[in-house]
């Protein structure tokens, strides 16, 4: 009952005076908490009065800190009426794009310019679209080129390897002429280092029109390399592919200025960025185009070795972990 009373009268001078006032009464260690605990303790007699007051207690103090804290707040309103409206209010965060979704649209933005559109396929593809469509029926050994993840064997279903799945599709459902870069996530079976991950993404482009030679290819990669990396010096060297003949791989002239480009480039200036070449006659029947009628070109990069390449990053695995403060660094990317 004393306390009760004590609390009614209680008077403050500032606001800082009613939160330890609060704090006195209903904080975590408060009296009103005390005295719960103590409830099993009181005499079954003594615990309905007991209650009572405990609770009485506490709404006293609530009703009078609101009321307090009420009255400190209106004193301010009438010292300073809204406060100081020329302060600078509180900074909003803002969130950024990933660097992966940046690096993708900057590709993007170069290809639609010289009239590629964008088409997109499913992550979980069949054997066909994956493999036997581009050229590679079972048991062929450049199957094992590309470490798959299997969903399901017989028929298979697997995670695709990468994204020419796409542009499969995407000539069994439309008519040359074809432009279209396909990006995209793709799996593979890899060990998990610096440099390569289970997981990474891809564009993947096709061309495909009447009269299309390896002389439109090579000028088409160099247009993207300029608008890429302003850097316009390119080497096609022969490779394979099942899917392309003739096959090359493209690598661009770096440069040897600074000690980066030694490390990236392994001392030679020159660095690999993506694989090509002509679509083999084989696919494009598969895909029900006739090759004596139209050729075409095909094109393949990672997204992730540009975007490693272009914002100097060290390890693949950045990208995958979300931490805030490898993202917040591409704020002001782009
Ligand atoms: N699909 C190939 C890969 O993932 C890349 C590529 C695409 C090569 C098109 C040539 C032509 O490795």
């Amino acid at each position: 009952k004393e306390l009760i009373g004590e609390a009614e009268n209680f008077k403050a001078q500032t606001k800082e005076e009613v939160e330890a006032y609060r704090i006195k009464y209903l904080g975590k260690k408060g009296l009103v908490k005390d005295f719960f605990a103590e409830f099993k303790n009181v005499a079954d007699d003594q615990k309905k009065e007991f209650g009572n007051m405990v609770n009485q207690l506490k709404n006293t103090v609530s009703d009078k800190v609101t009321a307090l804290k009420e009255e400190f707040e209106s004193q301010e309103e009438a010292k300073g009426g809204y406060g100081d409206l020329s302060r600078p209010s509180e900074p909003i965060e803002l969130g950024s794009r990933h660097p992966i979704s940046l690096v993708k649209n900057q590709i993007i933005d170069i290809f639609s310019n010289i009239g590629f559109n964008v088409s997109e396929g499913p992550e979980i593809e069949d054997d066909w679209h994956n493999f036997s469509a581009l050229n590679l029926p079972e048991y062929h050994p450049a199957r094992d080129m590309q470490d798959t993840f299997f969903i399901q064997t017989n028929p298979d279903v697997l995670l695709r390897t990468h994204t020419s799945s796409v542009q499969v599709r995407y000539m069994e459902d439309n008519k040359p002429p074809i432009r279209t870069i396909s990006p995209g996530r793709v799996f593979r079976n890899e060990a998990i280092s610096s440099r390569s991950h289970c997981i990474f993404h891809q564009v993947e482009g096709l061309y495909i029109d009447k009269d299309v030679s390896f002389a439109d290819l090579k000028q088409t990669l160099l247009y993207f390399t300029k608008e890429m990396f302003g850097k316009s010096k390119i080497r096609l060297r022969p490779s394979y592919f099942p899917f392309t003949e003739p096959s090359a791989e493209v690598d661009i002239y770096w440069g040897l200025k600074t000690e980066t480009d030694y490390r990236i480039t392994k001392g030679t200036g020159w660095l690999e960025i993506m694989g090509c070449g002509m679509v083999d006659p084989n696919v494009l029947t598969n895909c029900g185009i006739d090759p004596k009628e139209y050729s075409g070109f095909a094109f393949g990069m990672g997204i992730e070795r540009i975007a490693m390449l272009l914002h100097q990053i060290s390890d693949i695995r950045l990208f995958y972990e979300n931490d805030a403060r490898f993202l917040e660094q591409f704020k002001s990317a782009f």
